[in-house]
C-alpha cells in the first residue's frame, strides 16, 4: 500500500522534471512533514485504518452527542498530493468534464489500493449556486456512476424539493471520487479514510473553483473533516460558518443518519442547517418553509 509520503515524492520529483529547484512551505506543510517524520521514527503500531494527523474517522459521531466540543485541523496530509488546477478554458460543464477525465485514474488514490476502481464524480449544474459535499460513492452510486442516487440520495433529494430546488439546481459531489473497498465487499460500504479523503481533495478544490457556489453544505462529519479538518461530532459542528477556498461552508447531518434516525428534532436540525443556507444564497424562506418539523400550534 502506498504511503502518503510516496505521492509526495512522485510530486516533486515531477516537479523537477520541469525544472522546479526550490518548493515553498507554508507552515500547515511544515507541520504536516514533521508530523510525518515523527511517524516514521515511531515504533510500529498494529495498522490503523486512517493514518492521519486529526482523529481518526472511525471516532467522528454522526450522533447528536451532547456538547463535545469541535477542533479544527488542516485537512489532513492534502498537501502531499498534487494540486490540480482548474482547466483554464471552455463552459463550467466543459471543465467539470475535463477534471471528471483526470480523475479517472488518478494515480494518488489508485495508489492507496483502498479504493475500487470506478470513478464516481459529481452530478448536478455546474453553475450552481449551491454545492452539497457528500463522503464517497457507495453500491448504488458506483453501479450508476453517480453521486447520492441509493437512498441516502433519495433522502437528499427530498431536502432539496423542500428548499425548492431540484436535483439538478444543486451541483452534487464528493470528497472521495472512488467506493471505499472492504475485503469480500458486496452491497456493503464504508467510510473513507482521512487519507483516501486527501488523495481526492484536489479535486474538490478545483471543483469549487470552477463552479463557483456561493454556499457549500458538508453533509455529516466524515465530509465535514476531509473539507474542513474539523472534528468532534456534527451536532457540536452545527450552527456556524465555515470557509473552504473562500467559500462560506455549513456542516449537517447526513442523509443516511436521517434515514436511520427517528427523531424530528434531527430532521428540524437539518432543515435550519439548509434554511441558513438558502438564507446565505438569498432565496426566500416562506412561513410555511419556516415552520416544517416544529410542533404544531
Ligand atoms: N453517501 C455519500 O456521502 N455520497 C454518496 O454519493 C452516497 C452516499
Amino acid at each position: 500500500m502506498s504511503r502518503p509520503v510516496d505521492a509526495l515524492l512522485d510530486f516533486l520529483r515531477s516537479e523537477e522534471v520541469r525544472g522546479v529547484t526550490h518548493i515553498h512551505l507554508d507552515d500547515q506543510a511544515k507541520e504536516l512533514l514533521r508530523e510525518l517524520h515523527r511517524r516514521a521514527r515511531a515504533p510500529k503500531q498494529a495498522p490503523a485504518r486512517a493514518t492521519s494527523v486529526s482523529a481518526p474517522v472511525a471516532a467522528i459521531a454522526e450522533e447528536p452527542a451532547s456538547s463535545s466540543p469541535v477542533s479544527a485541523a488542516a485537512p489532513p496530509v492534502a498537501a502531499f498530493v498534487p494540486a490540480i488546477s482548474a482547466p483554464a478554458a471552455g463552459s463550467a460543464a466543459e471543465k467539470i468534464a475535463a477534471l471528471a477525465a483526470q480523475a479517472e485514474n488518478w494515480a494518488p488514490a489508485r495508489k492507496l489500493g483502498t479504493l475500487r476502481t470506478t470513478m464516481v464524480f459529481s452530478t448536478g449544474s455546474p453553475e450552481a449556486d449551491l454545492m452539497l459535499v457528500g463522503e464517497a460513492p457507495g453500491y448504488q452510486e458506483e453501479l450508476q456512476r453517480e453521486p447520492f442516487v441509493g437512498p441516502a440520495g433519495q433522502k437528499l433529494n427530498d431536502i432539496l424539493k423542500a428548499m425548492g430546488l431540484a436535483r439538478e439546481q444543486a451541483y452534487i459531489s464528493n470528497i472521495v471520487k472512488f467506493r471505499p473497498a472492504t475485503p469480500g465487499q458486496t452491497t456493503n460500504n464504508r467510510k473513507p479514510t482521512l487519507e483516501e479523503m486527501a488523495s481526492c481533495l484536489s479535486f474538490v478544490r478545483a471543483e469549487v473553483e470552477i463552479v463557483k457556489p456561493h454556499c457549500i453544505v458538508a453533509l455529516g462529519g466524515t465530509a465535514a473533516e476531509g473539507l474542513l479538518g474539523l472534528t468532534g461530532s456534527v451536532s457540536a459542528m452545527r450552527g456556524k460558518w465555515y470557509e473552504f477556498n473562500g467559500i462560506p461552508v455549513r456542516v449537517t447531518y447526513h442523509p443516511s443518519y436521517l434515514l436511520r434516525s427517528t427523531s424530528v428534532r434531527d430532521k428540524r436540525a437539518v432543515w435550519e442547517d439548509m434554511m441558513e443556507a438558502m438564507e446565505k444564497l438569498g432565496m426566500p424562506v416562506s412561513d410555511k418553509q419556516r415552520s416544517f418539523f416544529l410542533p404544531k400550534a
